[in-house]
């Protein structure tokens, strides 16, 4: 796991908390609705097809304040939330009154996640893009596997390449790009907390932890946002 990607996110959900504020989406404007709309469009279309379980358990990998997941369990699901940290658990908890949804601390790179048993869906809502080493994210995409029913659906959100430059160095506050991995400064450096990869890359990760895409699009960048998203639904073979 990465430690010092994790305090960075630790940090942002502390600041969000004090803020009053309940999501990232939020965070980036009051006006934002709580999923951003290319995610809540993917995930409105995926849960229509005719291959997508109807009942089940679903569990959200990088949950954060689980937004994600309980619009997805509002559709018939009982779910679990992981993620690394402490205080998105405690805000997601905070915010979710529903009985059919737990939550855990976990880094779900560890195997430790088989615990939780198996899912008729799993959810990457955003995680992935933030597990930077290639070690990582072997680990996240094998343990996706490994806890998907036989005719599960996984369900990744990603940042993905190329990157509006332009757009990129008008927003940046001395963050940068080197290859596909997204830095910030901090007071010893940079710290990487962003891996965007081109789809080709993504799409043969998947397919290498033995997923079959069944659906995928790819959405330019749009507006101020430099980066453009992957979204795919993936199953078993
Ligand atoms: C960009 S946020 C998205 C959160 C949420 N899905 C949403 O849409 O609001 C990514 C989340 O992944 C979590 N995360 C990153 N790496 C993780 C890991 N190895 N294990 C568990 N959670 C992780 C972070 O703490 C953060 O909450």
């Amino acid at each position: 796991m990465d430690e010092k990607t994790h305090q960075y996110h630790e940090q942002a959900y502390k600041i969000m908390k004090q803020k009053g504020v309940c999501c990232w989406e939020k965070l980036l404007s009051p006006k934002n609705n709580e999923i951003d709309d290319q995610s809540h469009q993917f995930l409105k279309e995926v849960l229509t097809k005719k291959w997508f379980p109807k009942q089940g358990r679903a569990i959200e990998l990088g949950c954060g304040t689980a937004p994600i997941l309980r619009f997805v369990c509002e559709k018939g699901f009982d779910g679990v939330g992981a993620d690394i940290s402490k205080t998105a658990i405690s805000m997601a908890k905070q915010q979710t009154p529903a009985a059919n949804i737990r939550f855990e601390r976990m880094d779900v790179c560890a195997e430790e996640i088989e615990k939780l048993g198996k899912f008729d869906v799993v959810i990457d809502g955003h995680c992935l893009h933030c597990v930077v080493a290639a070690s990582n994210r072997k680990k996240f995409l094998k343990n996706a596997f490994r806890i998907l029913n036989q005719k599960g659906i996984l369900i990744i959100m990603t940042m993905c390449g190329t990157v509006n430059k332009k757009q990129f160095l008008k927003n940046s506050r001395g963050e940068k790009i080197v290859r596909d991995i997204l830095y910030i400064p901090n007071k010893n450096g940079f710290l990487p907390i962003r891996k965007i990869s081109v789809r080709k890359i993504i799409t043969e990760e998947i397919q290498k932890a033995g997923l079959s895409i069944l659906m995928a699009k790819y959405i330019n960048p749009v507006g101020k946002d430099p980066f453009g998203s992957l979204m795919i639904a993936a199953t078993k073979d």
